[in-house]
């Protein structure tokens, strides 16, 4: 007999099948014993009879323990009242491995105990809908991707520079020189589009950032389109088409992980472009009608994002920052060369920024002038003014966070569930 997975049982109606899984949940009740089974795929109840099954089958039902792991043999019957809408009756059952006592239980348990146990925590319903749900979205952006005939080049992530400014590098030796883990892979997909036109990264990302908030990490994935002949309003659509095409396949593909996560899914079905955009002037304005004056030259920060999210019931964005706020590689306006052809999109009902990018500087005596005003080294750049060198044209690209993203979509309070093995300030372990 082959083993089926349990998202396979409703083909197998009346049929006898192998399945394999843990048990997540174990009640008996003198002469039946009701497994919950789990397999990754599904969740079902198989029932053990002790007049159905035979003698030493039912009597080894008696060893297991939650997440014991079984092999079994059963009959495959339809169950209307059935979650799956059927239900397995045992014939032979073995234990692969009988496990020890369970430490998570259905009871609430503080963060860090889940924390710490974060290898195990994501078997649980909730967790394992949320990784489905990045596959999913991870899936979305290769696929948009692809149609429009990006290519895929990989970025590095031992660098010898910084991206997006010096104070949030992780340094390490390299062999005697000081290396560090990538920020962004932007400046590589720069010289990636002047040889295949239009390209994308997807890959880990670093920011040693001392920000303890809930959706700040260390180690995130991110997904950086860059694009040669790309001006500032196609950046803007692109990146709404991103986020747009991303909703739209969690929506038509992880409607049940959705329902199971409690996700009110209204914000997520307007998501279709256009999003509505103010510029960086026009949100101080609205912020300062709010009490919150922010500094002219100053990033919006993670309470402004907050606080700007309320006046939109989709994802907006907010263009044209200043140069001071932004990094190095940022294109100026021409009408006004304190602000750059930058844009931010932010996820509605408070998750903050989750895309950012901009138009780049792509005349070099200009770049010189960028880097000399954020007081970065010339040197480890060299290659990079190359691409100002030889042929610039202009360029533009974004960067979308993929675990601010899911974080989004599942609406889930905090990034650190959104993350299979999150890194966070006071935290690497598992
Ligand atoms: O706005 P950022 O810093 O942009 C860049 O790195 C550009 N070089 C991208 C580009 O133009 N190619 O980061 C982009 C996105 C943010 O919008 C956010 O979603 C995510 O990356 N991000 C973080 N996510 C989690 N934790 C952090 N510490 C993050 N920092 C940025
Ligand atoms: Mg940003």
């Amino acid at each position: 007999m082959t083993r089926i997975w349990l998202e396979e049982l409703r083909s197998h109606v009346g049929e006898e099948v192998e399945v394999g899984g843990w048990v997540f949940n174990l009640r008996s009740s003198g002469k039946l014993y009701f497994i919950q089974l789990r397999d990754g795929t599904a969740r079902v109840q198989a029932v053990c009879a002790a007049d159905a099954a035979p003698a030493e089958v039912f009597a080894r039902c008696a060893k297991l323990t939650l997440e014991s792991s079984v092999r079994i043999t059963a009959a495959v019957r339809e169950d209307a009242r059935a979650p799956g809408g059927v239900e397995l009756l045992v014939k032979d059952l073995d234990i692969l491995s009988v496990a020890e006592d369970y430490p998570i239980q259905k009871k609430e348990h503080g963060v860090d105990f889940l924390l710490d146990r974060r290898h195990l925590w994501f078997r649980s319903p909730r967790q394992e809908a949320i990784l489905r749900i990045r596959s999913t979205v991870e899936n979305a952006i290769s696929a948009f991707f692809d149609e429009r005939g990006f290519v895929r080049v990989d970025a590095p992530i031992l660098t010898p520079t910084s991206c997006e400014g010096t104070t949030t590098l992780f340094e390490t030796d390299y062999f005697g020189q000081p290396a560090y883990l990538s920020q962004s892979g932007q400046l590589y997909m720069e010289a990636a589009a002047a040889a295949l036109g239009k390209v994308y990264c997807a890959g880990p990302t670093f920011r040693a950032e001392k920000s303890k908030t809930r959706r700040h990490v260390m180690e995130f994935w991110m997904v950086e389109p860059e694009a040669a002949f790309l001006d500032h309003e196609g950046n803007v659509s692109l990146a709404e088409d991103l986020v747009a095409s991303i909703v739209a396949a969690v929506l038509a593909r992880r409607r049940a992980e959705l329902e199971l996560l409690k996700r009110d899914v209204g914000a997520l079905s307007r998501a279709k472009p256009p999003f509505p955009r103010v510029s960086y002037e026009r949100a101080r304005e609205v912020l300062s009608a709010k009490g919150r004056d922010l500094p002219w030259g100053e990033d919006l920060g993670g309470d402004e994002q907050t606080a700007l999210a309320e006046e939109f019931d989709r994802p907006f964005v907010v263009e044209y920052f200043p140069f001071e706020a932004k990094a190095f590689y940022m294109k100026r306006r021409e009408d006004d060369r304190r602000l750059t052809y930058s844009m931010d999109v932010f996820a509605p009902e408070g998750y903050g920024e989750i895309v950012g990018g901009s138009c780049r500087e792509n005349d070099l005596e200009t770049l010189l002038e960028n880097i000399a005003a954020h007081e970065l080294p010339l040197e480890p750049l060299e290659w990079y003014l190359d691409l100002r060198r030889y042929g610039a044209v202009p360029t533009a690209g974004f960067g979308l966070g993929l675990g601010r993203t899911v974080m989004w979509i599942c609406g889930v309070k905090h990034i650190r569930e959104a993350i299979p093995f999150p890194r966070m300030l006071n935290r690497f372990y598992p």
